[in-house]
């Protein structure tokens, strides 16, 4: 018996599907268009241009930021960016699961494609639930009924228990996506005992998934070095007593992240050979790049890249690195003057012999972008379910694909 089922066991034609996938995309700030297509191309150019092709009727739920961030924007650019990598027309509608979009969808016909508006612009989307009770929502209510089976591709938000991920798989048939599959397995081969030494390089927004997979690796002897940057680095930086200075302890209050200091602290003291914070930093002074040594903190400015005095001590213990796993861009690579951390950092990584794993939205985008994806070992399109799978913990989509396996064959 299969533990998943994929798209190689079901007939798709004439038949509608759900297709989950994860289109968040890095989105410019100002101008709120997307930035890098990276996601978008893993997931058209696989499973949905599959299913189109084997003429099924393809309806793509996605989610793009959380409510509240400035990357929480409609779809629209993503079904269009779509339709240009597949060649074909992808419609999008403005509605989730009211009457439009439900008019839409039995409007569809065999290989055509729909994306849903936003799946977080439901309130109770984002509720961390078992999926037999976010199958009781009204989301799931008014959708399931028009559709034959849910393909869940979005193995980057497999670690969210939210209701598109796992509540359709009580009432539809369900299978992994190709992407889905794809990174199943190439992670679990990627598993096995890395060579050592091991060196995670931790960069990006999420300080919590930072902290949480420092202390893992290093207390499981997996990793022999930590790198910090990003704004995981801003607090492994306190962590070690620095005063940053005012905007840059501001920006950690409003995104909550100072509560991650003192667990951050205790693990700096446990291993402090082993964990490297910034030497230097590179700072915002009127839009231009700005490099100051960290004894000479605190500053008046935004923090937004490591410095070139980092840069060279990452990259040398990058080169002695057998193993290497980076997840979460090093500074702003958004913006051109603070870009200059995250492209030397994955430069080096690219030129090390030792075997790397690439994960984080914003991190396979710019690996995108320079060029170097046939220079990587692994690039995998997640970042957070990336590291709950590093870490060995069950991720809520995978297991609902599980019981939804076991019960259809
Ligand atoms: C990601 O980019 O890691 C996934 O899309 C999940 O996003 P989230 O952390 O906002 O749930």
């Amino acid at each position: 018996m299969k533990q998943i089922l994929t798209l190689d066991d079901y007939d798709f034609h004439g038949k509608t599907v759900l297709v989950r996938v994860d289109f968040n995309s890095p989105i410019d700030p100002e101008s709120k268009r997307i930035l890098e297509d990276a996601r978008i191309r893993a997931h058209g150019e696989t499973t949905i241009r599959e299913l189109a092709e084997k003429g099924a009727k393809v309806v793509v739920l996605a989610h793009q930021g959380r409510p509240g961030e400035v990357d929480f924007t409609p779809l629209r650019e993503h079904a269009e960016i779509l339709g240009r990598i597949l060649k074909r027309h992808v419609s999008y509608v403005d509605d989730l699961f009211g009457e439009k979009a439900k008019q839409r969808i039995e409007a569809l016909g065999n290989g055509e494609i729909l994306v849903l508006k936003n799946v977080r612009t439901y309130e109770k989307e984002r509720k961390k639930a078992a999926p037999e009770e976010h199958a009781e929502t009204e989301f799931v209510k008014a959708l399931s009924p028009l559709a034959d089976a849910f393909v869940n591709d979005a193995f980057a938000a497999a670690h969210r228990a939210h209701v598109s991920i796992v509540g359709f798989t009580p009432v539809l048939r369900s299978f992994a996506g190709r992407i889905m599959e794809r990174e199943l397995s190439a992670l679990s081969k990627a598993l096995e005992t890395p060579e050592k030494p091991c060196t995670y390089i931790l960069g990006g927004a999420k300080a919590d998934d930072a902290l949480r997979i420092s202390k893992y690796v290093l207390n499981n002897e997996i990793a022999d070095n930590i790198l910090a940057g990003g704004v995981a680095g801003h607090l492994f930086l306190m962590a070690k007593g620095a005063d940053l200075g005012e905007p840059n302890d501001k920006f950690l209050e409003k995104k909550e992240l100072l509560q991650y200091v003192p667990g951050i602290k205790e693990l700096t003291e446990q291993y402090p050979k082993e964990i490297k914070t910034p030497k230097d930093v590179a700072i915002d002074v009127d839009g231009k790049r700005k490099e100051i040594a960290v004894k000479n903190l605190p500053t008046d400015f935004p923090i937004c890249d490591i410095g070139t005095e980092t840069i060279r001590e990452y990259r040398g213990i990058i080169k002695d690195s057998r193993s290497i796993v980076i997840s979460g861009p090093l500074g702003i690579f958004e913006n051109e003057e603070f870009a200059k951390g995250t492209k030397e950092i994955l430069a080096a990584v690219a030129d090390s012999e030792g075997f790397s794993l690439i994960g984080g939205g914003h991190t396979v985008a710019a690996v995108e972008q320079l060029g170097l994806k046939s220079k990587m070992g692994y690039v995998s399109t997640a970042g957070g379910a990336l590291i709950e799978f590093l870490m060995g913990e069950k991720l809520p989509g995978v297991e609902a694909l599980k019981a939804s396996a076991s019960k259809h064959q």
